[in-house]
């Protein structure tokens, strides 16, 4: 007991000789007058209580009066947030290798950590290497057209497995869980030729109990991060928490996922939450839902699989993805970069080591380029004038991020996600459950590592009339 004092005293010691330290750096570069302009801040916390429970809502506010190129102190840590698709376009156009490297935070640390991921790998020789590896062995056309059948198989599943949740039209289903089980099969199928859970059994319901809390933890804003002082403390508890999670399913789905577990944290969350939401807005817009059935049932016979190759002739399909792309980007401030080396750009002084975060929410929601933009209109993106796609040239919608660091799944991403949805779409309609009517849907958001929907939505699938499952 004595001890714990005597360490809790040391720690306000240094904590706030670090405060007085960090404070001078930040009133000193600040008197340089080069940084980029934010909103005041204070000793120790800098704009910590700023950031609220939605920080990519918060700072598109602040951008709104200090600009798309913005400071902010997040405890010590300096933190540069873009908000336009111009400032982005330079940051990519002009900076990306000094802008390549990534900031790691607390809860990515430990026994299972961020050593030798892909993700979080500084820029240089190691990540190249990775990323070489990764895009050659998974994402490469000749080896997709190869697993075809296995995405094929384990969207079929997931069909089969909703159908006798569903219980033919009488119950409502989470739809989240089933397509977060169906991604992460998908990815183990990938990696390791085997389902690694099965939906129903009871391992596979645990495994989404701590994937679901690793999830959480790590988008919770964690003291620890903004005053590396207290980093050995873990305050929160947020390391320690997230540590026991990740061990925990590691052990349900069997520990050799260990070593492609950086797949699995990018893969699975980031589809799931897109499809959650292509659904949750489709629900919420019943006449969307009905012209993209209609599209699909005109291309699709009534006892025919959707499959890959029917994308190209699915336009309105894609249009619904790219437009959830646009409002519910799973990463609303990609994943965070980190400046390498201090910078200048766009005339103002970058740090090295500042956090760069780029709120591609805020960007895919800028009236100055999208019309209506809170509205979900799939239609905008099969206009004449707007063929925007997301592979990193359109600074106004990268929800997959742009330059070296961008997502090498956009290739396995632009076959799962339609085929996914429309499978559903597809195979059942849909009906909100409990009664509840579209335009009473709660639509708020829950960050984590993604952005979720806070409300999980319950929907009741009707087996489509004349359309049979067949699983393999
Ligand atoms: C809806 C689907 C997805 C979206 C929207 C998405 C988005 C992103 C974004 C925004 C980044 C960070 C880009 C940056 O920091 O500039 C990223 C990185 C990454 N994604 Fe995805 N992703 C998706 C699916 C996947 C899938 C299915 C996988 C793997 C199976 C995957 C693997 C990765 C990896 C390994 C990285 C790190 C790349 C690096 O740091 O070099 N992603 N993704």
């Amino acid at each position: 007991m004595e001890s714990e004092i005597i360490g809790l005293v040391v720690a306000l010691l240094l904590w706030v000789a670090w405060a007085m330290i960090t404070e001078r750096r930040q009133r000193r570069l600040e008197e340089l007058g080069r940084l980029p302009p934010g909103p005041r801040w204070w000793p120790v916390v800098g704009n910590i209580f700023q950031l609220g429970w939605s920080p990519h809502e918060s700072f598109a506010k602040l951008a709104h009066k200090h600009g798309p190129i913005m400071t902010l102190w997040l405890g010590s840590m300096s933190t540069v947030v873009i908000s336009s698709n111009e400032v982005a376009r330079d940051m990519f156009k002009n900076h990306d290798v000094v802008l390549a490297g990534r900031k790691i935070y607390e809860a990515m640390k430990g026994d299972y950590g961020n050593e030798g991921s892909l993700i979080t790998a500084q820029y240089g020789p190691h990540w190249r290497m990775l990323r070489r590896l990764c895009t050659s062995e998974f994402f490469v056309t000749s080896r997709l057209d190869a697993t075809g059948g296995i995405r094929s198989r384990c969207i079929d599943r997931m069909v089969q497995f909703i159908e006798d949740a569903g219980g033919s039209g009488t119950g409502a289903v989470d739809v989240g869980r089933f397509f977060f089980l169906m991604a992460f099969n998908l990815i183990g199928n990938l990696m390791f030729s085997k389902d690694l859970l099965d939906i129903k059994s009871e391992r596979g319901a645990k495994f989404f109990y701590h994937a679901g809390k690793v999830m959480e933890l790590a988008g919770k804003p964690n003291v620890a991060d903004f005053l590396p002082i207290l980093r050995w403390l873990d305050p929160q508890r947020i390391r320690r928490k997230t540590q026991f999670h990740v061990k925990r399913a590691f052990e349900i789905a069997g520990g050799f996922i260990k070593e492609r577990r950086e797949m699995f944290t990018a893969g699975t969350d980031t589809t799931t939450s897109t499809l959650e939401w292509a659904m949750a807005e489709l629900l919420h817009n019943p006449k969307t839902q009905h012209k993209v059935q209609a599209e699909l049932r005109s291309v699709i016979g009534p006892n025919q699989k959707l499959g890959e190759k029917d994308i190209e002739n699915l336009p309105y399909l894609k249009a619904v993805i790219k437009e959830t792309l646009r409002l519910h980007p799973p990463l609303p401030f990609l994943v965070p970069h980190m400046a390498m080396n201090s910078c200048n750009m766009l005339g103002y002084y970058i740090p090295k080591e500042t956090q760069i975060l780029v709120n591609v929410w805020a960007i895919g929601r800028d009236p100055a380029t999208w019309k209506d933009p809170l509205v979900f209109k799939p239609e905008r993106f099969l206009e004449s004038n707007m063929e925007v796609d997301y592979r990193g040239h359109h600074f106004e919608f990268i929800p997959f991020g742009s330059g070296r660091r961008m997502c090498p799944a956009i290739p396995l991403a632009s076959r799962v996600l339609p085929v996914a949805l429309g499978s559903l779409l597809h195979s059942f309609d849909w009906v909100l459950a409990d009664g509840l009517k579209p335009e009473d849907m709660d639509m708020s958001e829950r960050m984590g590592i993604t952005l979720r929907k806070a409300v999980p939505l319950k929907a009741i699938p009707i087996p489509y009339k004349g359309h049979q499952t067949q699983v393999s």
